[in-house]
């Protein structure tokens, strides 16, 4: 078996390969990264020894890259290459849309062209827009509300349109707020661990009170797994972490588990632009195919806590340059 695992140098997708690596040794991996910001090689610097596993440079949106990765067959395709950032989708639009939606379309071809046995697009609850009450199932109509939401709504729509056009064998995970190690410190989790060891403020947009349900990543790598092993074709999955927490909440644990005050590190700014208050997605499809999450919220963060404060190699380096034009661009305003 040979996967192409497109975006797999970022968060989810390193994960993905990750557990590939572990658990499948049958399957050979290819992975195809065009490398923009938030991708990372020290994602994968633990790979099992004897993984097969091939890295290729190369932008989805680019048919002869992804001619190229594919090479002489590929099984299944997986994929996690987006651009995933809100907030930077309100600063600079366009390069959702180019790798959310043309990206997915070039993707969508090479399996319509090679007769691709399996596709899987990673995609996300935000596409349901905000949820007033109860929880989203996978029929709930699509309101997206930022432009990166509608990027990956858009993605969704292409997917389901060459199901119902082409007949491929297609299909779609809605994943939850996720969080855990070799998270890019741009999200809420990672960027306030890392301020709070560095004694620094945190942002927290408006009055905090939003809600968002939170996954762990190892949990949300194994549900697109078992999607792709056990999904039905042309189905749509959302995989939800079941733990619903105001972003005061999770801001109060993190200055918890770093030893700082509420009072003197939390800084209330303006609000994100169009913020969606809450998302809530009903799992039951996935969970009938066997899949639950097995990482208990609070020891999980814990545990994300410890990781930061232990991978200070990590993160560091990433809090430079780029990110400190983007971090200024962001927040200094505010
Ligand atoms: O729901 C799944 C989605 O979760 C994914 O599709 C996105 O790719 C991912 O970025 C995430 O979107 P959010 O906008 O919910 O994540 P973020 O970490 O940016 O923000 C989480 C919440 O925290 C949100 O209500 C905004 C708030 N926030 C975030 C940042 C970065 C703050 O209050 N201050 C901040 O500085």
């Amino acid at each position: 078996m040979r996967y192409l695992v497109t975006g797999g140098l970022g968060f989810i997708g390193s994960a993905f390969i990750r557990l590939l690596a572990a658990e499948r040794p049958e399957v050979e991996i290819v992975n195809l990264d065009a490398m923009t910001y938030a991708a990372n090689p020290a994602n994968l610097a633990q790979l099992p020894a004897g993984a097969r596993y091939r890295f290729l440079k190369g932008d989805i949106t680019d048919p002869a890259a992804v001619a190229e990765a594919i090479g002489d067959g590929i099984d299944a395709i997986v994929n996690f290459a987006a651009e995933t950032h809100v907030d930077r989708s309100i600063l600079d639009p366009e390069a959702f849309l180019r790798t959310d939606i043309l990206g997915t379309h070039t993707l969508l071809e090479a399996v319509r062209e090679r007769g691709i046995a399996r596709y899987l697009q990673v995609s996300t609850d935000e596409v349901y827009g905000d949820v007033e009450s109860g929880e989203s199932i996978e029929s709930s109509p699509l309101r997206p509300r930022s432009p990166y939401s509608a990027s990956k709504a858009g993605g969704d729509l292409q997917v389901l349109a060459y199901r119902t056009t082409y007949g491929l064998p297609v299909l779609i995970t809605r994943g939850s707020n996720t969080y855990g190690p070799y998270q890019y410190p741009e999200k809420l989790i990672p960027l306030f661990v890392t301020n709070l060891i560095d004694d620094q403020s945190v942002p927290l947009y408006g009055d905090g009170l939003q809600v968002r349900d939170w996954l762990h990543v190892e949990d949300h790598a194994r549900g697109i797994l078992g999607v792709l092993e056990r999904g039905e074709l042309g189905e749509v999955y959302n995989i939800g972490g079941g733990n619903p927490r105001t972003n005061i909440e999770i801001t109060r644990r993190l200055l918890e588990g770093c030893g700082r005050s509420f009072e003197s590190h939390v800084r209330h700014v303006a609000d994100r632009e169009g913020h969606d208050r809450r998302y809530a997605i009903s799992s039951a499809k996935a969970h009938a195919l066997g899949w639950r999450p097995q990482i208990d919220f609070e020891g999980g963060l814990e545990a994300t806590i410890a990781w930061y404060r232990e991978h200070e190699s990590w993160w560091r380096p990433l809090k430079s340059g780029e990110f400190l034009a983007y971090y200024q661009r962001q927040y200094a305003h505010r």
